[in-house]
């Protein structure tokens, strides 16, 4: 016998359309028994298309799977997860309304005779899941209640419930706190000592550099090379997506201030954030920089009338004004791109014109009538304007890739004209090309006089696109950085609650 190791799954020549779309034209990819694959490629490339097929998602046109060499057909995603092959999504595919241990083990509960459920089995087993994924939540606790993090690992906990050959990884990181993504990567880690193989899919270069092996690059549905990853650089990897090198450096163009357009004064909101006062003149871009659970979010959905605060006030052009909806939020000229696209940002069976154009709040049409025709033009600005990856404004947006997704959400609410634009992890599940294309855009509307307010978790995000960055932790405001002062270091001391004399110390 050959002492050569089989692949744990390879894919040959795949070929996967839709209507409009070829997603993937003749794809072939390997994956190796305890080995990392990163796959890369631009928003609509199709990574996720590729992974649905190898999932029993899509059956594919043409081509053949195989697991350990065997040729494999996937009928459906449980006979994939019973062949060996765990699929990880990036779009969350829970059901809310059931505890977390129904979802971990949904469709394959333990039973005793009679196939009654084993309700005891089921708990412990997912307790002990759970416990390896070192969560703050526990089986009987309702998915629903849980924040997308905490979803993220549920979602992960499921993968850990079969003696899996492959795991496949859709941006799994997109809502982890740095310390769940180190839980996560220790996961990885120990699958990996186990021989299982795991495909990586991740639009961060920082994360594919730290922990695949080799990084496989999609673009336009074609395979377009294999790179060991410990002889390649981002460079080179995103020449390989993109066809082109990206300019990354910082060379912001700090435009003229206005008048103030928001001011926040003292506004607390029960444990959620205490005191917190700041304002955004016209033109200007403010960052909210600090971990996940630091307030960030919850001060935008304040803002935005998803909250109300317990003390303090909010000043629209120097007048104090009352948000107690979305709506009062949107007449006063605020527009929030929220942070979970899926949950409050779009409808995932509409089309992506009417995803765009349709006020998202019911009762708010009672605005100008809009014509058919001017509908599609405004879609179509916005896709030009955000490169928007789509067949036709007919298609629905659950069909479209999930950077694509994004894209929609940050088109709609720009295409209401908002006075104070709040953008929450805007690039989240973008593609490195269509980021930089995305913090222009920002840096456009503050140019034309909107009032910006970033919030991200990336820091290379908040510098480059901020005038100003304020620095939380714990539901409090720790410093107001300006961009000539601001360093990695002292943003970094900021957020983790360290004050400058300690830090110096
Ligand atoms: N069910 C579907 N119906 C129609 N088109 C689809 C469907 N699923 C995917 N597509 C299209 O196939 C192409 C590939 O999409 P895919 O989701 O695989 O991209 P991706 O590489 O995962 O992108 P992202 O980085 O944005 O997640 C896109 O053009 C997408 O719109
Ligand atoms: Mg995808």
């Amino acid at each position: 016998m050959s002492t050569e190791q089989i692949p744990a799954l390879r894919l040959e020549n795949i070929v996967k359309t839709f209507p409009g779309v070829r997603a993937l034209d003749g794809v072939s990819f390997t994956v190796m028994p305890g080995e990392v694959h990163a796959l890369m490629g631009e928003n609509g490339a199709g990574k996720s298309t590729l992974m649905k097929v190898l999932g029993g998602i899509h059956q594919p046109n043409e081509g053949q799977i195989f697991i350990e060499e065997q040729p494999t057909v996937m009928n459906s995603p449980l006979d994939a997860k019973a062949k060996g092959v765990v699929f990880i999504h990036q779009e969350l595919s829970l059901a809310d309304e059931l505890p977390v241990a129904e979802n971990v083990y949904l469709g394959e509960l333990p039973r005793k005779s009679f196939g009654r459920v084993d309700w005891s089995k089921l708990h412990a087993d997912t307790d002990e899941i759970l416990k390896r994924l070192n969560v703050g939540f526990g089986p009987k606790d309702l998915v629903g209640d849980l924040s997308i993090a905490n979803k993220q690992m549920v979602e992960i906990a499921r993968a850990l419930t079969v003696d899996a050959k492959a795991v496949i990884f859709d941006e799994p990181t997109a809502s982890l706190t740095d310390a769940e993504k180190s839980v996560l990567f220790e996961v990885i880690e120990d699958l990996k000592s186990r021989g299982v193989g795991i495909v990586y899919i991740s639009h961060r270069m920082e994360e594919i550099f730290r922990i695949s092996d080799r990084v496989s690059v999609l673009r336009d549905g074609q395979y377009r090379g294999t790179l060991e990853t410990a002889d390649t650089n981002e460079d080179e990897v995103t020449q390989l997506m993109i066809g082109r090198s990206l300019d990354l450096s910082r060379n912001v163009q700090h435009g003229e201030l206005g008048a103030v357009a928001l001011e926040v004064r003292n506004l607390s909101c029960g444990n959620l954030y205490q005191d917190i006062s700041f304002q955004v003149r016209e033109g200007e871009v403010v960052g909210f920089y600090g971990l996940v659970g630091a307030g960030r979010t919850e001060i935008a959905e304040t803002l935005f009338g998803l909250r109300d605060p317990t003390a303090g006030t909010i000043l629209l052009d120097g007048k104090e004004t009352t948000i107690h909806s979305p709506i009062d939020a949107i007449g006063a000229g605020i527009s929030l791109v929220p942070e979970d696209r899926k949950g409050q940002g779009l409808v995932l069976g509409m089309n992506c014109r009417d995803n765009m154009t349709l006020p998202q709040v019911d009762d708010m049409t009672a605005g100008p009538f809009v014509s058919d025709g001017a509908e599609v033009a405004i879609f179509d600005q916005y896709r030009d304007k955000l490169e928007i990856k789509t067949p036709g404004w007919k298609q629905l947006v659950g069909n479209l890739s999930g950077g694509n997704q994004q894209k929609i959400v940050i088109g709609k609410w720009l295409s209401m004209h908002p006075r104070v634009l709040i953008v929450d992890e805007p690039t989240r599940g973008i593609d490195v090309g269509s980021k930089s294309e995305i913090h222009k855009l920002i840096r456009e509307l503050a140019g034309q006089g909107y009032a910006v307010i970033v919030i991200s978790s990336e820091m290379p995000e908040v510098l480059h696109v901020s005038d100003r960055i304020i620095a939380m932790f714990h539901g409090r405001i720790t410093r107001t950085f300006t961009s000539d002062e601001v360093t990695e270091d002292n943003l970094v001391q900021a957020i983790s609650g360290i004050t400058p004399e300690q830090g110096a110390a």
